[in-house]
């Protein structure tokens, strides 16, 4: 049976498998900016990956660390004991983050770094007796990963609606402004306010009820949302005044992809909790992270009695082979100045990428470091059709993009030189007077 249909076992994610399994496309191999299909074909990989293979692919560095790493110890339990990997890249990405945010727990994807981030909000509210402090404010159209903790606070219809989330979740309204902000490269100029929507929030259900809020300080999942100009700065003074943990979720931000080691840090902003995962191994293993604030940590630890003083973590947080492949990830990005990349290239991208504007159905192009993304008109009755024929066209031609929604998402290795941009955008004009 399987012999005959052996696409069938695997149930894959956020894909539409009936109309994937009857025209599958497959990837077989890849080296730094290129990926190949099992049938040959090379394709330029506009989206490193998934927004995590941020220093290109098959990185010799990082598989040597890997191999060897798995040849000397495969695993090492971390819960009541360690090894000198986990504590050595806890301090380089300590090293790495905002000014106080020096204490790292590890996961193995964003999804576990975003509920972390949530339970230790939760669990430091608690041991500052603020137990009534409850309640967990996301956004609209945000993206936390697909735990229950994430898909409560995140703000995509589509990943919610079938499962009941948490109880006690408030969500701010989107950012998303086209009557107001198309067209903007980097931040847009208007909607700053719409942070002020918190203090509606505290309004209605009492600060004192509210542990923590959560956002994508730049919003990729849901089709590249750039906070306009001063809205995290408000959002950060709102939880200031009201006692409210923030927190930043940097799954895709950080590690190079707008520049410096984290969204926060280039734009001069401290949260109290940075989620990450994606970058900080280059995808080459699972590994997720959350950098906390010193004052958390120490209200957590200090203040509990004797023994484990928080109940949580998984058996793979801090894996040895994870670990070596974060440390010589890091080495890489160092080595090559890779968080450079975006203030280097970010204005020939910007260029380049609105330079499609006036193409057939783009509403909206959007740009910041080395992100664009690229709205299209809807096809009437038929959402998302259009970008999803675009991502298959560009993907027949050579070209990995992302479809989300009628938006196409690009965030390259950032490794890519002029050429590999010319190329992208240079197809997707193309692909896009093709297929209109
Ligand atoms: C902002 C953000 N948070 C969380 C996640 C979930 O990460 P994972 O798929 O590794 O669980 C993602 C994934 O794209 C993300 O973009």
């Amino acid at each position: 049976m399987r012999k005959n249909d052996p696409l069938a076992a695997f149930w894959m994610p956020f894909t539409a498998n009936r109309a994937y399994k009857a025209h599958p496309r497959q990837l077989a191999s890849a080296k730094d900016m290129h990926y190949w299909d099992v049938t040959g074909n090379r394709i330029l990989d506009g989206t490193s990956g998934l927004w995590c293979s941020n220093a290109g692919h098959c990185r010799a560095p990082i598989v040597e660390a890997i191999s060897k790493t798995a040849a000397s110890m495969d695993f090492g339990p971390t819960f009541q004991l360690g090894h000198p990997l986990a504590f050595e890249l806890a301090s380089r990405v300590a090293d790495l983050m905002p000014d106080g945010l020096d204490r790292i727990f590890f996961t193995n994807s964003g999804s576990e770094s975003v509920d972390t981030a949530l339970k230790i909000a939760l669990a430091v509210q608690r041991s500052r007796g603020q137990s009534t402090r409850t309640r967990l404010i996301g956004r609209e159209r945000g993206y936390h990963g697909t735990g229950f903790g994430g898909i409560s606070v995140g703000g995509i219809v589509n990943n919610r609606r079938w499962w009941q989330g948490l109880p006690g979740v408030d969500h701010l309204p989107h950012t998303h402004d086209l009557a107001r902000n198309a067209f903007s490269k980097a931040f847009p100029a208007y909607g700053a306010e719409l942070a002020d929507d918190l203090e509606r929030i505290v309004a209605l259900h009492g600060a004192e009820t509210i542990a923590a809020v959560i956002v994508e300080p730049m919003a990729g999942s849901t089709g590249v949302l750039i906070p306009p100009v001063g809205y995290l700065q408000r959002l950060r003074d709102i939880c200031t005044k009201h006692g409210i943990v923030l927190i930043f979720d940097e799954v895709i931000t950080a590690f190079g992809r707008v520049g410096g080691a984290t969204a926060s840090g280039t734009w001069g902003m401290t949260p109290d909790i940075i989620t990450m995962a994606k970058g900080l191994t280059n995808a080459a293993v699972p590994m997720g992270a959350v950098a906390v604030h010193r004052s958390i940590h120490d209200d957590i630890v200090n203040k509990a009695a004797d023994g484990i003083e928080l109940f949580h973590g998984y058996t793979y947080s801090g894996h040895p082979v994870a670990c070596a492949a974060g440390l010589a990830t890091l080495d890489l990005y160092a080595q090559e100045g890779l968080f450079n990349k975006a203030d280097e290239l970010g204005a020939y991208w910007a260029d380049a990428a609105h330079s499609l504007r006036g193409k057939p159905h783009i509403i909206d192009i959007r740009t910041i470091g080395l992100v664009a993304g690229i709205e299209l008109e809807p096809r009437p009755g038929a959402p998302t059709k259009r970008a999803t024929e675009l991502f298959h066209a560009c993907f027949d031609n050579g070209l990995l993009v992302r479809a989300t929604g009628d938006i196409i998402a690009l965030s390259p290795p950032l490794i890519l030189d002029k050429s590999h941009i010319d190329e992208m955008f240079g197809k997707i004009g193309e692909l896009l007077t093709a297929i209109a």
